[in-house]
């Protein structure tokens, strides 16, 4: 947290309160908050735009207040992968933080569409209290390139919109928000005084007694070369077997979002050339559990040997090389797998069920997913299943037949859109198993055999007789 404490930023919140603007339909009628001071941080170094806001916000009202909006565009609201928010105490080295619950409100929606989010506060703040909020965004699809098509040589430029007012339900008393951008070639940007630019960082205020839902356009034009990987769809399917480990399949359908590529695509160039086709990507690196085995990466053409894997005892990473480079426009498909050792991800509760406690998310680093669905094999047998997200997901169940199952096989099948490294958190999926179902597959087999063996038998017997037969 130490990084985001210096990042912080600032955004939108509210009360539920006898704001007009809410139309009266707020939750909490009698409170009045205001913000005093409010800093955004705005980190546009990759395709990934996080925001860091930090808010003081202060009850200025009669009633007590449990609650504070934080307010979003609708363009925003789409985009959203992320909101999380913390309550800050003590000052700098020796500032603790404590997580706060944050969800979408299903509050009308306020002034051109602003669509809301609620901090619920631990607890309440009284009159004339105040409460330092630490409030972590992040959006996907927000950097557009202008111009949409580059050729090898050329750098990538684009846009990115915002406001240079923090856009909340509450008045700002003082404000001020920071865009960091990854070079120092910043093509153009929006003032709205006072501005200020140096090297990296554009500075938008100090803004004083700004009134509730102030809102200015702004657009920032820069370059930015980062790879802009997005995997379209993501399935990965983790195979549990009570007889050996844990099998992982993931299938990827990967694009380079950028600026889309115009011209030929030269090697000779690529190879020669340090700026050329700066914005592609031939390389990603993925991050698999420490103790990873029969590692594998094939695309379409069949397996691919130029990966590489490097262990150690916290983590494993494999570095994903596809056949050419990618550029803007370009896709991949490709499939990953491995193994990973049963006893490291499955434990049992203190009341008997079994459970999987794995990685939710995208191993690839720096990544955005824009569907993803994990997919989870229980063993044969396995029953009540039910799965622990730390977000919110779409869940189902699925059977799935293989090579010698009886009954089939449950699936917990969990998808979700718009997927950033943040929700690389584990999660975890309980059921009940008996053993008695360890020995259903080793029954097969055994009753295989001894139905092969009898037909054998009852076969020979068969001919033996009718042998007889004729020889009488
Ligand atoms: C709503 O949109 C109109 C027209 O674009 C603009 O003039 C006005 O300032 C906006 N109001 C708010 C609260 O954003
Ligand atoms: C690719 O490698 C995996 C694991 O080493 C192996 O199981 C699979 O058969 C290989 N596939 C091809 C097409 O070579
Ligand atoms: C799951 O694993 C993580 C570490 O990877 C651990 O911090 C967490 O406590 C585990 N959760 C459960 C429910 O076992």
């Amino acid at each position: 947290m130490g990084a985001m404490a210096i990042l912080r930023l600032a955004l939108v919140f509210s009360i539920l309160t006898s704001f007009s603007l809410l139309a009266g339909s707020s939750p909490s009628p009698l409170t009045e908050l205001q913000i005093v001071t409010a800093e955004r941080r705005i980190d546009l170094t990759s395709h990934i735009v996080k925001v860091f806001l930090t808010l003081k916000v202060e009850n200025i009202g009669e009633a007590s207040a449990s609650e504070v909006l934080l307010a979003y565009s609708p363009t925003e609201a789409d985009r959203l992968a992320v909101v999380k928010a913390a309550a800050s105490a003590g000052k700098k080295k020796k500032k603790s933080y404590l997580p706060l619950d944050v969800k979408p409100t299903d509050l009308p929606d306020g002034p051109n569409g602003t669509k809301y989010y609620l901090i619920h506060l631990l607890k309440p703040l009284g009159k004339g209290e105040a409460i330092s909020l630490e409030v972590l965004y992040i959006l996907t699809h927000s950097l557009e390139p202008f111009p949409v098509e580059i050729s090898q040589s050329e750098s990538q430029l684009v846009y990115y919109r915002d406001s240079a007012k923090i856009l909340s339900p509450y008045p700002i008393k003082q404000q001020a928000t920071f865009l960091k951008t990854p070079s120092s070639r910043v093509e153009s940007f929006t003032r709205v005084v006072p501005t200020d630019r140096a090297n990296t960082e554009l500075k938008y205020g100090p803004y004083e007694e700004q009134p509730p839902f102030s809102y200015s356009p702004i657009i920032v034009h820069f370059e930015n070369n980062k790879a802009f990987a997005v995997v379209e769809e993501l399935v990965r399917e983790i195979e549990i077997s009570h007889w050996g480990s844990i099998q992982v399949t993931e299938h990827y359908k990967l694009v380079h979002a950028g600026a889309r590529h115009k011209g030929a695509f030269s090697r000779v160039e690529y190879q020669s050339r340090p700026n050329s086709g700066v914005s592609s990507f031939k390389n990603l690196l993925a991050e698999l559990p420490p103790r990873v085995h029969s590692v594998y990466y094939r695309d379409n053409i069949g397996n691919i040997s130029s990966s590489r894997l490097r262990t150690n005892f916290k983590k494993s990473e494999l570095l994903i090389e596809p056949r050419y480079p990618l550029f803007g426009g370009w896709k991949s498909t490709f499939v990953i797998g491995y193994g990973v050792p049963l006893e490291d991800f499955l434990f049992e509760a203190a009341d008997g069920t079994r459970y999987l406690n794995y990685s939710f998310g995208c191993p690839l680093a720096e990544t955005v997913v824009d569907k993803l669905t994990v997919k989870v094999v229980l063993p044969e047998g396995s029953k009540n299943p039910s799965a622990v997200v730390p977000f919110p997901v779409e869940q189902r169940t699925e059977r799935k037949y293989s090579y010698l199952d009886v009954v089939g096989r449950t699936v917990v099948v969990l998808e979700k859109s718009n997927v950033v490294p943040e929700h690389n958190s584990p999660f975890q999926v309980y059921y009940q198993f008996s053993p008695i179902y360890m020995l259903a597959e080793p029954l097969m087999l055994t009753s295989v055999f001894f139905l092969f063996f009898m037909a054998c038998v009852t076969y020979l017997h068969l001919d033996f007789s009718i042998s007889k037969i004729k020889q009488t």
